[in-house]
């Protein structure tokens, strides 16, 4: 095993902030992993950085109506604290749009490029004439041949969920200038990855048949099966890495080319900083590459970025690609168009200092073999019946019983006690899984060992044998303080936050992993621990409601044809409806109110009476605009002093997109004055 650990996690795109699907599928768990292995005492580097190229960053800023350095410069700074919050302990997170990262992309291309590795092809591209502009797949919008959805993009129909080339869509248009692209020729630079095949087919299918993951494993091999083809490593875009070369004006290095190269731009930029040698982690044999990735993410990971490195020559092939299946959130597939989402920034601020409680809930419902469900709920149990109920509530009796026994300090015990070894197996266990990418199984056994100490507390009753027998009592405080700064340790790579924390009260550092493998006494006799604090609290119910609500309003905001409406007020009764009286009624007089910008002073017809009303409509009308209008109004509200004028009554308004106010007036406009409406 080699004790250099080279770790990625996927580039986010840098389009939108991250949500728990993200974090449950790749950062979270490549988080763990690194941490173990700092804990291990291997030489780890981890890094990430924003994937601020490509398509989806173009079509966002044109939603947005900005430029794409103006959304990935927002998006690089959100997705970056929320890491950073969490505890995700990048060595290195960078962007794809550094100049650092542009060159060695560009080089990487060059040299591949040098080699003879690439082929040109001219292909026939769609093109929009007005806007000078070669068009991406996403870019045409046409009518799909499979079941005649108008708008299914070039790439893919999103109602029958088929994938599409621009060439099959019936009446293609562009998106962005809605008129008919023309097919013009252009050139590109293909990687031929048919004839990577032997190559890959040897390295994986027959190498990683039984230490990669049945689900990549599976992908890879299907993938192989189909045969491979060139495919196009750039692009005809305005949004990306230059094509190094003097023939390729306008042209941009395809994203997927770009991107995974970060990671090797990154670890430039990490070393130069520590002074280490990037090459070491990259282009040694005695360096575990591995990446941290979805399972859309693949294709790029285990086929076409190897065959690039392949292609190159210098650099060495991942040990393993531990890709992770989607989490759903209630049951409902993770959108972030349709917003259907827990985001990272959302919950830091809902939930502060409770960045433990989501690790370990997403960790524990980790999509690792399967698709996997979060649920509000599901969480809730989770913090309130295992991190406070098992692990926080042994950790508080162990410290709270020493110091009031023995005044904090950790009493005399046995140090061959049977149970001591419970530690060792514990500890054995845990980096057994980890090592294999077990990371629901690894945070299974820590509960299990927070469950044994509770249980071992529960039989041994130190709160009853201090009475009649202190020596049982001392020696099961002592096993108990063992316990507790086990899972100190241990508890690190998954909650990093509460282990400081909880290493802090018991007044002890860091150790290495193999210590906790190993040695029976974690904690002397004699020492002395910190106060006692509560390491986590009971979520409540409302809190719980609070967030299942703001779930629901987007369900309900997902329904709106209009999205600038408001939600529906309150539901009222009928007899509620009645209590209101409204009066078809006529302006007869109007003049605007002293220093008041806003306001009319109204003189209405009501036929019932004729009654003042003051109304905020002098922005949108003139006096003599509304004399003679036919109006609604509300005849039965209470009056009230405007400006020391008493209104009495209010006219029936609405607002026109343009901001100006509108008079809600009967459809017929011969109606006699004081008729009731409902
Ligand atoms: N941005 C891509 C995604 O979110 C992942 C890029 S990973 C890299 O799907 F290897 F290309 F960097
Ligand atoms: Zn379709």
């Amino acid at each position: 095993m080699s004790n250099r650990k080279m770790i990625t996690a996927a580039l986010p795109y840098a389009n939108g902030p991250v949500h728990i699907g993200h974090l449950a599928g790749v950062y979270i768990p490549a988080d763990v992993y690194a941490r173990f292995q700092r804990r291990l005492g291997k030489d780890v580097a981890f890094i990430c950085g924003s994937d601020e190229h490509g398509i989806p960053i173009t079509i966002r800023a044109k939603k947005e109506g900005v430029t794409p350095q103006d959304i990935v410069d927002k998006y690089h700074e959100v997705i970056k604290k929320s890491f950073s919050d969490l505890g995700i302990s990048f060595d290195e997170y960078s962007r794809t749009t550094s100049k650092n990262h542009y060159e060695t992309s560009q080089d990487f291309f060059k040299v591949l490029h040098e080699k003879g590795k690439f082929t040109e092809e001219v292909s026939e591209q769609y093109f929009d004439e007005q806007a000078g502009e070669f068009l991406a797949d996403r870019y045409i919008v046409g009518t799909c041949p499979n079941c005649g959805n108008e708008n299914a993009y070039g790439d893919q129909c999103e109602k029958c969920g088929s994938t599409l080339s621009p060439s099959e869509l019936i009446n293609p248009k562009s998106m962005l200038s809605g008129n008919i692209p023309i097919l013009k020729e252009t050139k590109n630079w293909y990687l031929p990855l048919n004839d990577y095949e032997d190559f890959l087919n040897e390295w994986i299918i027959e190498g990683h048949k039984d230490d990669w993951k049945p689900n990549v494993y599976g992908q890879v091999k299907s993938w192989l099966n189909d045969g491979l083809k060139p495919r196009a490593m750039t692009r005809d875009l305005n949004w990306g890495v230059p094509v190094p070369l003097p023939d390729a004006e306008g042209k941009v290095l395809y994203v997927w080319f770009d991107a995974p190269i970060g990671y090797i731009s990154f670890t430039k930029e990490w070393a130069e900083k520590n002074g280490k040698n990037w090459k070491d982690y990259w282009q040694n044999e005695n360096s575990d590459l591995v990446h941290f990735i979805g399972k859309d993410n693949i294709v790029f990971h285990c086929i076409i970025f190897p065959a690039m490195m392949k292609a190159h020559g210098d650099y060495i092939m991942p040990k393993n690609v531990p890709a992770f299946e989607f989490l759903n959130l209630e049951n409902d597939k993770i959108s972030t168009s349709r917003n259907w989402a827990v985001w990272a920034h959302e919950y830091i601020e809902d939930f502060p200092g409770q960045q433990d409680v989501l690790r370990y809930a997403l960790l524990s419902s980790a999509p690792e073999t399967k698709d996997n469900n979060f649920t509000w709920k599901d969480f809730q149990t989770k913090n309130n019946s295992e991190l406070v109920g098992i692990f926080g509530n042994f950790i508080n009796r162990v410290a709270v019983l020493i110091h009031k026994y023995y005044d904090g300090i950790i009493p005399q015990g046995d140090v061959n006690a049977p149970e001591l070894k419970e530690i060792n197996k514990s500890a054995k266990e845990i980096s057994g899984f980890l090592e294999n990418y077990e990371f629901r199984n690894s945070l299974t056994a820590l509960m299990n060992l927070a469950r044994f100490g509770n249980q071992y507390l529960q039989t041994e009753e130190p709160w009853k044998t201090i009475k009649d027998n202190p020596e049982k009592a001392a020696q099961s405080l002592f096993v108990g303080a063992q316990i507790a700064v086990a899972l100190a340790q241990l508890c690190e790579p998954f909650m990093p936050f509460s282990s400081e924390k909880l290493l802090n009260m018991l007044n002890v550092n860091k150790t290495d992993w193999s210590t906790i493998e190993t040695k029976s006494v974690l904690i002397e006799t004699g020492h002395k621990i910190n106060e006692a604090s509560l390491l986590f609290s009971k979520i409540e119910d409302d809190v719980i409601e609070a967030q299942i609500q703001k779930l629901e309003n987007t369900k309900q905001n997902n329904k709106k044809t209009n999205p600038n409406a408001n939600p529906m007020k309150e539901e009222i009764t009928f007899d509620d409806f009645t209590k209101i009286d409204l009066r078809t009624a006529t302006i007869v007089e109007a003049e605007k109110v002293e220093k008041a910008d806003k306001l009319l002073k109204l003189t209405v017809d009501t036929g019932v009476d004729v009654r003042t009303v003051v109304s905020g409509i002098a922005e949108s009308f003139t006096p003599e605009e509304v004399v003679g209008k036919q109006v609604m109004i509300l005849l039965n509200l209470a009056p009230r002093k405007i400006r020391g004028i008493e209104s009495q009554g209010m006219l029936l308004l609405t607002t026109k997109p343009d901001g100006k106010l509108s008079f809600v007036t009967p459809d017929d406009n011969n109606v006699e004055n004081g008729i009731e409406i409902g």
